[in-house]
């Protein structure tokens, strides 16, 4: 089974990317376009492994501090236009915590430096045509650490959530407040 674990976006971030993918399809770019629903931001790409509970159970000391992420800018790698994200210690953090929780288990996991960022549009055509579009302003409180499973169905990818592992947020309800 192919896994990675990745932060889902919240539903007014992913409105925000999708409205970045249409700025990119009205000025004539083409290529294949993430479908909406399997936007994420990557942190750790697992690839073929057999046990997602290894995974989990490896994962079980993870601490995630509360955090959120702010939409910052497009990139370009070598046939990947990406939406990219302000600098965050905490996701910085977050990840190197995760990926050494993997080491420890000899969970094998692509080793490449992390570049926090979001997929929009992979072997994208016209882009020295395009004026690149203005990214809108967007945050979200990051709610979960999702393992994914990545399955490739007859129009593109399918990802699967199979487990999380929650992110708290800053404030904490006071005890018996019946907050949620
Ligand atoms: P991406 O993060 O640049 O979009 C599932 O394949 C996800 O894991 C994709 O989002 C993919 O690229 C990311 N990923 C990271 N390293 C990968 C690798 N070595 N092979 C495949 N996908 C990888």
């Amino acid at each position: 089974m192919r896994l990675f674990l990745a932060i889902p976006p919240e539903p007014g971030f992913r409105a925000a990317l999708e409205a970045l993918q249409e700025h990119l399809r009205a000025q004539g770019v083409r290529g294949s376009y993430t479908r909406p629903e399997n936007l994420h931001l990557t942190l750790a790409f697992i690839g073929e492994f057999g046990s997602p509970d290894a995974v989990m159970d490896a994962l079980c000391p993870l601490e995630p501090e509360p955090f959120g992420l702010t939409l910052s800018g497009v990139g370009l790698f070598p046939e990947v236009l990406w939406a990219g994200l302000a600098p965050s210690p905490e996701l910085e953090r977050l990840v190197r915590q995760l990926r050494r929780l993997l080491a420890e288990k000899r969970i094998p996991y692509d080793r490449k430096r992390f570049v926090p960022h979001i997929t929009l549009v992979r072997r994208p055509v016209g882009l020295e045509r395009a004026a690149l579009p203005t990214v809108p302003p967007a945050e979200m409180r990051v709610r979960r650490v999702a393992l994914l499973s990545s399955v490739r169905g007859r129009s593109g990818m399918i990802y699967t959530e199979l487990a999380h592992i929650p992110v708290p947020g800053r404030e904490t309800a006071p005890p018996g407040s019946g907050m949620l």
